[in-house]
């Protein structure tokens, strides 16, 4: 049998690789065949991802983009074409969180979370799913978050502007999936609990917090490195070719309960 989850010779695109879930996918997608473009404001940090990527015997390529700027998306999926001539995988990983109820967050501060989270992947989309539909073939995952799902995580602080956004990333999703079906392009998103990354270190840091997670969490714990893999190479593979417009919750339990 062919193995379903192979990505040799396919052409990925991370973004949001310079740190977190997106650097463990770009590596994971690179572990299963493909060459991996990873995009990130941090270069440096890039850099050295894209070397990590090459010693494991795939292509790499660094961009230093800020998904937030349409200028930047184009000519960073331009550089991209140029150096591979395809895209196949689009992983829509760059985010940003932010606490706050909409009685007292700042209008910058809401914008800086919608403008990461869903502007950002509004742009790459609209450049790349332009070449996916020429070549009638891709695959696009969005991050979400259980915090698209679920209004709190227990009674922790509100996190109201990261809420609307991952709402609208799985939404978004679902939009895109029935639009783009027609040619041949799958959309998924994956909306992970809780991982310790840069994103959630000071939270996960708090003891009565972690608790509280751990008590409520049916897996009774945190994901862990690597967890969020399967999910991810299952979308980004054909093994996912009739699967679109979906979410699929790693999340230990939290949004079953
Ligand atoms: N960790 C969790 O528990 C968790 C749970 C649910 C969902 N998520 C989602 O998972 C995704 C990755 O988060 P993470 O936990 O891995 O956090 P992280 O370690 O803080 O990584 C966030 C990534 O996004 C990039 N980024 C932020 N703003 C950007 C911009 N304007 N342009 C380009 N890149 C940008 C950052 O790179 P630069 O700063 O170098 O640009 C970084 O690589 C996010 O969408 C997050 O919402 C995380």
């Amino acid at each position: 049998m062919n193995n379903l989850f192979d990505l040799t010779g396919k052409v990925a695109v991370v973004t949001g690789a310079s740190s977190g879930i997106g650097m463990e996918m770009a590596k994971a997608f690179a572990s299963q065949g493909a060459d991996v473009a990873i995009i990130a404001r941090r270069y440096d940090r890039l850099e050295l991802l894209a070397k990590e990527i090459e010693s494991m015997g795939r292509k790499s390529l660094a961009v230093k983009c800020d998904v937030t700027k349409e200028e930047e998306v184009k000519s960073a999926v331009t550089t991209i074409l140029d150096k591979f001539g395809k895209i196949d995988i689009l992983l829509n990983n760059a985010g940003v969180a932010s606490s706050g109820s909409v009685e007292n967050i700042e209008e910058a501060e809401w914008d800086r979370v919608i403008d990461t989270n869903v502007k950002g992947m509004f742009l790459m989309s609209k450049h790349v799913v332009k070449h996916m539909k020429e070549r009638k073939y891709g695959k696009i995952i969005n991050t979400a978050s259980i915090c698209g799902l679920i209004g709190s995580i227990g009674k922790s602080a509100p996190l109201h502007a990261y809420n609307a956004s991952k709402g609208a990333v799985i939404n978004l999703t679902r939009g895109m999936g029935a639009t783009f079906a027609q040619y041949g392009i799958t959309v998924n998103a994956i909306g992970p609990s809780l991982f310790k990354t840069e994103m959630t270190e000071r939270s996960l840091g708090n003891e009565s917090f972690l608790n509280m997670y751990n008590s409520i969490c049916p897996a009774g714990r945190l994901g862990k490195p690597g967890e969020l893999n399967g999910a991810a190479i299952y979308f980004a593979s054909d093994a996912s070719s009739y699967t679109t417009g979906q979410t699929l919750f790693v999340d230990g339990g939290w949004t079953s309960i």
